[in-house]
């Protein structure tokens, strides 16, 4: 199996800040939840696994190690992220911006096949990327990072701010994904989105991976989530 990602004490530090304290974490066959309040670090792990900020430790991808590498080897290595409130350019299409990262004909992740999964991609495929919903945006970022055919996925946040109907098909995809074999890294504060789509679910509090608990077992504790979370799920 391809995709597997192992971090070892990944340190990241902002002048004095220490924000990432020796985060450890492995994906292997199957997709991991990360999750944890805001500010806690965890759009900063996604940046530093993609050489964005500066990181100490280890990340290997199938025993390679990326970490320090600039981020086009990152990517040419096979990792991809969707990045946390999507930005697209609001004068390309849709379409043209999938044409930029589609690498003709190869699978499992063609523009037909993004097109066939996102169908509203389909119809507002002539449109500004400034004219879409946040759905169609996040549907149109999931989409890019897909199309790289990666051998692993890091999403941060796909479900904010998403309307539940959407967050369904989403889980629906990341599910999808997952089955196919691509490795899958899934950050979320959607308690509901992180425990369906992963068996195990870490929990990062300040820079540090505190509890990596299994998904049903997060998904019914509620004394568990406040303690992590600090806040109560309705669902
Ligand atoms: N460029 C920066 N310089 C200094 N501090 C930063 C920088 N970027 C982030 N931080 C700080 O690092 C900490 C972690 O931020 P980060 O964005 O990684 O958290 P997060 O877990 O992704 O939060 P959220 O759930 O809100 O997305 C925060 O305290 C933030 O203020
Ligand atoms: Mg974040």
């Amino acid at each position: 199996m391809a995709g597997h990602l192992d971090i070892r004490d990944l340190h990241v530090r902002f002048g004095k800040a220490t924000i990432l304290q020796g985060v450890s974490l492995s994906v292997q066959d199957k997709p991991l939840s990360v999750v944890g309040r805001n500010g806690m670090g965890k759009t900063t792990m996604c940046l530093a696994l993609m050489g964005m900020v500066p990181a100490t430790g280890s990340a290997r991808l199938d025993g390679q190690e990326v970490l320090g590498l600039g981020t086009g080897r990152v990517a040419r290595q096979g990792i991809a992220l969707v990045p946390q409130g999507r930005r697209m350019f609001p004068s390309l299409s849709v379409h043209e911006h999938l044409l930029l990262v589609a690498q003709r004909g190869s699978p499992p992740w063609t523009i037909e096949r993004v097109y066939d999964t996102f169908p509203r991609l389909a119809e507002r495929r002539k449109n500004g990327g400034n004219q879409l919903s946040g759905g169609e945006q996040q549907m149109l970022a999931i989409s890019r990072a897909l199309l790289m055919n990666p051998r692993l996925v890091i999403m941060d946040e796909p479900s904010e701010g998403l309307a539940p109907v959407i967050v369904d098909h989403l889980i629906d995809v990341l599910r999808t994904i997952a089955a196919e074999g691509m490795g899958l890294l899934l950050i979320e504060q959607n308690l509901r989105v992180a425990t369906s789509v992963a068996d195990q679910v870490s929990v990062m509090v300040t820079g540090k991976i505190a509890a990596t608990v299994g998904a049903a077992e997060l998904a019914s504790d509620r004394d568990m989530q406040n303690r992590y979370l600090g806040v109560s799920h309705g669902h």
